[in-house]
């Protein structure tokens, strides 16, 4: 393996002895470990191609090069670019996940201790971490029976002098009713992220889902609709004034457009809405740009496959009336489908919930709740919130969470799959009406 020259972050120009190597660090036995570990196999057959793969990998490497940058460069620019041109957004910022998104938005708002920050009751921890870490106050909206996303009422009913910020989520990639909390937002001057970790390639009323509020963070973690290699995430900002600041903010406030005496680059504070803040380090690699473009490329087709089976689940389950299904949407309320909610009315089913999900974990059929009511976690008796009388502020919450609310993966599973999965939900309520 050559060893490329890489101008590491300085623009120095051509160098006949430049400042690092990133070729240095991998071989072809590297490759090869890059390679096994992606497509993974065993036996003969696997072992008789590997051999064969392993000497075209020599012969390639004899006469190719690897790449001259593996951080932030042209591939996370054109993922950028693609991002850009998919939502129709300008200045999207790739970075390490989807909280680095949400970090880099919080940084902006200058929290301080007491600040308050709503967010909904249930949804998952790193949409609440760093308003938490830095003392400011979490306020938890009740959500929706149906739809589990924030109620604009009861942001309403929330909001006072101290709220910073709003923070919708649109859980399994089902868009919030994000016009009131717009209104709410704008009357009170309370800046909005949007928690779009589910919801890239949702539309609300003509426009892609994150790209509402003043900032939105999107999540290609490996569980999601997309991902970039495992983890990753796209911020996007309607602040046109913080879009350079935004970009550097991605590197600890490093300016190389800039530098100060006999030095390469400048290290200036970020502006955010009421004074500077420091940024941190929420760099991303080529290879997750590279992950990120070939995904944007195929999202139209994932988000058609996950509705065609969420349809045809639909159909299976409609005739019973214990079941309140996923909602499908329509031209102008588009969800991701990175989940298929489901909730069950105790009522008619015989049974609340929790039996059911016992009834289907007996049959193999994963249903996990992982997203719930943030106020319940241990972390938060630690900070000094008391969760019972959270709980108090949040009945739709404790009532869809404990007693109705599951969800089932919805991704290009197998006709076979999708109609165990509907005939197991079917038999477990018949079972619970049944008494069995
Ligand atoms: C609702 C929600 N918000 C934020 C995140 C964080 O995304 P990431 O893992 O990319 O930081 C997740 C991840 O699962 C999520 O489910």
């Amino acid at each position: 393996m050559k060893k490329k020259a890489s101008d590491f972050r300085y623009n120095t120009g051509e160098a006949r002895v430049p400042w690092a190597a990133v070729g240095e660090n991998y071989n072809v036995e590297d490759m090869m470990s890059f390679i096994r570990f992606m497509m993974q196999g065993s036996g003969e057959d696997y072992e008789a191609i590997m051999r064969d793969v392993e000497r075209d990998v020599r012969k390639l490497d004899a006469i190719s090069e690897p790449p001259a940058k593996l951080s932030v460069d042209v591939m996370v620019a054109k993922a950028e670019t693609m991002a850009d041109e998919y939502l129709n957004t300008k200045g999207s910022l790739f970075v390490t996940n989807c909280t680095a998104g949400f970090e880099i938005a919080y940084k902006y708002a200058n929290l301080e201790p007491g600040d308050e920050v709503i967010v909904p009751a249930i949804t998952f921890v790193a949409t609440m971490a760093y308003p938490l870490s830095v003392g400011c106050k979490l306020v938890f909206a009740d959500v929706d029976p149906i739809t589990l996303n924030m109620d604009p009422a009861d942001v309403a009913r929330k909001i006072t002098p101290r709220t910073r910020m709003i923070v919708p989520v649109h859980i399994g990639g089902y868009p919030v009713d994000m016009d009131p909390i717009m209104e709410l937002a704008r009357k009170h001057d309370i800046l909005v992220l949007e928690d779009a970790a589910h919801a890239f390639g949702a539309v609300y009323h003509g426009r892609k889902l994150g790209t509402i509020g003043d900032f939105g963070s999107f999540s290609f973690h490996e569980v999601k609709n997309i991902t970039s290699f495992g983890e990753g995430g796209v911020l996007v900002t309607n602040i046109e004034a913080f879009r350079d600041d935004m970009r550097r903010a991605r590197f600890l406030g490093a300016d190389f457009t800039r530098s100060i005496k006999d030095w390469l680059y400048d290290v200036s504070a970020c502006q955010g809405k009421r004074g500077p803040f420091v940024a941190g380090n929420y760099s991303t690699t080529e290879i997750q740009g590279l992950g990120l473009c070939r995904q944007i490329e195929r999202i139209e087709e994932i988000i058609n496959v996950r509705r065609m089976v969420a349809t045809y689940l639909n159909d299976r389950l409609k005739e019973c009336d214990a079941l309140i299904l996923q909602d499908l949407g329509s031209e102008d309320i588009r969800p991701t489908f990175h989940l298929y909610k489901l909730l069950i009315d105790p009522e008619k089913a015989g049974g609340d919930v929790q039996l059911f999900k016992k009834k289907l974990t007996q049959r193999g059929v994963t249903n996990i709740p992982h997203f719930g009511p943030l106020y319940r976690f241990n972390i938060m008796r630690t900070y000094g919130y008391d969760e019972d009388a959270i709980a108090e502020t949040c009945p739709n919450c404790e009532e869809v969470f404990y007693h109705r609310f599951t969800h089932f993966p919805i991704y290009g599973l197998t006709k076979e799959q999708v109609d165990y999965m509907a005939d197991s939900i079917l038999e477990s309520i018949d079972e619970m009406q049944r008494g069995v």
